[in-house]
């Protein structure tokens, strides 16, 4: 059986901009967010305190949060790496933050200048110093169906390093597919392995990329098997810039199209998010990725 609801987290602002080389102005990001919320996206994450000179689109989270409605009904999380971004995201007021750990040794090098094993005591004092503050802390893990350095990623070495970022405190694990390998069977398969290792999909969230187009089909059986929160990109924006390969997220618009076939609830306005989506290509000058946006523009 299917869910009959579900709830869809934006990245488009952090993981839609974070891989254009050319800057958007803080008017822009600020009208960005501001629609996406309107249009009725329950969560949408915003910025990342990262180190500025790693991902420069982002060096403006501080002056970007201070323009959101940080206390309004629609939480705005921002991605922290370590205590510097953690401090950087309490003086700005934020209320909820995410970590983003790797499944391979490779990426967490490239990601986050660090190793598989030693992300765990970066993340340690960002989690329980978040949550002493009263914070909500969403782990994401990368890199969970392939990684465009070490290929195939055990299903093991997923789960191990899922569990462990949860278990730090976070309420939610992201599983990614930062490559947008993955495919349907692969993706019941891992989520099956958090299940027989006592994660259930209560506590899972999907986080798709469609390098091969495989992104919705993805989500479909994520849907059949229980999962309840998508991660997905207005317009199909996104990347990563420090995983090659890396291409847009799974679009909102082509998800939501899915979910209101299926008759599942979701909650967004298809119209104002296919404008917001339209307007934001105009601003980065390129055509929207997403097939939805194409067809009702
Ligand atoms: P590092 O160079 O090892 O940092 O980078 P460090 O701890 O050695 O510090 C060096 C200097 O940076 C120090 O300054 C720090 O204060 C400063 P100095 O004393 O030399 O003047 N610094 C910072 N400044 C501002 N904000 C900070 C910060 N941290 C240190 N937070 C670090 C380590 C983790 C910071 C770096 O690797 C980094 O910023 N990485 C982020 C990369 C990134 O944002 N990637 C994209 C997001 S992940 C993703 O897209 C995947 C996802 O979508 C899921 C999926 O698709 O799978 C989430
Ligand atoms: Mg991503």
């Amino acid at each position: 059986a299917l869910p009959p609801a579900v709830t869809i987290y934006e990245v488009g602002p952090r993981d839609g901009l974070q891989n254009e080389s050319a800057i958007v102005s803080l008017d822009d990001k600020v009208e960005f967010i501001t629609r996406l919320v309107a249009a009725g996206l329950p969560i949408v994450e915003a910025t990342s305190f990262v180190h500025p000179k790693w991902v420069p689109q982002l060096a403006d989270a501080a002056d970007l949060v201070t323009r959101l409605p940080l206390d309004g009904p629609t939480p705005l999380p921002v991605l922290v790496p370590n205590e510097r971004g953690l401090d950087r995201a309490l003086e700005a007021g934020c209320s909820h933050i995410a970590i983003f750990g790797s499944a391979t040794e490779t990426f967490a090098r490239k990601n986050l200048n660090s190793t598989l094993d030693s992300q765990f005591a970066m993340f340690e004092p960002v989690v329980s110093r978040a949550r002493d503050a009263g914070l909500d802390v969403r782990a994401y893990v990368s890199m969970c169906f392939g990684d465009p350095w070490e290929g195939d990623v055990p299903i093991e070495q997923v789960v191990t390093t899922g569990t462990r970022l949860l278990d730090l405190g976070a309420t939610q694990l992201s599983i990614g597919d930062t490559i947008g390998v993955g495919t349907a069977g692969h993706v019941g398969a891992l989520i099956e392995a958090f299940d027989a290792a006592g994660v259930g999909v209560d506590r899972l969230a999907m986080h798709l990329h469609d390098t091969y187009g495989q992104a919705l089909a993805n989500a479909y059986a994520a849907l059949r098997h229980g999962i309840t929160t998508f991660d997905a990109s207005a317009g199909g924006l996104g990347g990563c810039p420090y995983a090659e390969s890396a291409t847009g997220n799974l679009a909102t618009e082509d998800l939501v199209w899915l979910l209101t076939g299926l008759g599942i609830e979701h909650g967004v306005d298809l119209d104002a998010l296919v404008r917001t989506s339209v307007w934001m290509s105009g601003v980065l000058g390129k055509e929207p990725a997403s097939a939805v946006v194409r067809a009702l523009r």
